[in-house]
């Protein structure tokens, strides 16, 4: 499974690719207004980071300006994804955008059907926010499954990207319904390396080579 930062914070992006797993970010307005930087600069910098997609968000709410949006945001660089919210001029905007083979993410996804028309529409990418949905008392990871249900009955190549990802058992859920994508905070991606067993494991075994005796 592909691992993606859902972040706009450069330093974060910066010390995952040093670990060598990152395979993509994905930002959204709220993180590029926690930089508190200009929009532009961060995605360049990201860009420029990353081996991998990009995806950059739309705020236009017509199809024609999502467009218009999406075609000066792939400007960027050749691995950015336009991110389009999942409504009527979206779905619109997505069937244009990848007429012209711009890559596109359909985001703030919340049921099978919605997905089923994002890749009738030719999307790239289908975000479903499987924290919020938890957060709202429906088991989010259900949602991955039935849309991996319906993408493998009608062959869709749509990808799924796992979103709104709270906890290392999201994406452990995600890997096993075969979600080709899971993308998350710098604090998830943490914790699926920690584990304490690990920890006192690796103490013990240094302890232990100091009663080896030197030769
Ligand atoms: C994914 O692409 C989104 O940026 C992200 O996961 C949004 O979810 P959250 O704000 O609920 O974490």
């Amino acid at each position: 499974m592909k691992l993606f930062l859902d972040t706009a914070d450069v330093a974060q992006i910066r010390e995952v690719r040093s670990w060598g797993i990152l395979d993509g970010v994905t930002t959204n307005p709220t993180h590029v207004s926690k930089t508190g930087r200009p929009a532009a600069d961060v995605y360049r910098e990201i860009c420029s980071l990353v081996d991998g997609p990009v995806s950059l968000e739309t705020l236009s709410l017509n199809a024609d300006e999502i467009v218009a949006e999406g075609r000066k945001l792939a400007t960027f660089h050749k691995n950015v994804v336009v991110k389009v919210p999942l409504m009527k001029e979206g779905l619109k905007a997505v069937k244009a955008l990848s007429s012209e083979g711009i890559k596109t993410n359909v985001t703030v996804t919340f049921s099978p059907l919605q997905a089923m028309l994002a890749a009738k529409c030719g999307a790239t990418y289908i975000s479903p926010f499987v924290g919020r949905l938890d957060a709202v008392g429906h088991v989010g990871m259900d949602l991955v499954r039935q849309i991996k249900t319906i993408y493998s009955n009608y062959g869709f190549e749509t990808e799924i990207i796992v979103a709104a990802v709270r906890h290392p058992i999201h994406v452990l859920e995600a890997a096993l319904a075969g979600a080709e994508i899971c993308t998350m905070s710098f604090d998830v991606l943490q914790q699926l390396y920690q584990h304490p067993l690990t920890d006192i494991g690796i103490e013990m075994f240094l302890n232990d080579w100091k009663k080896v005796p030197a030769s």
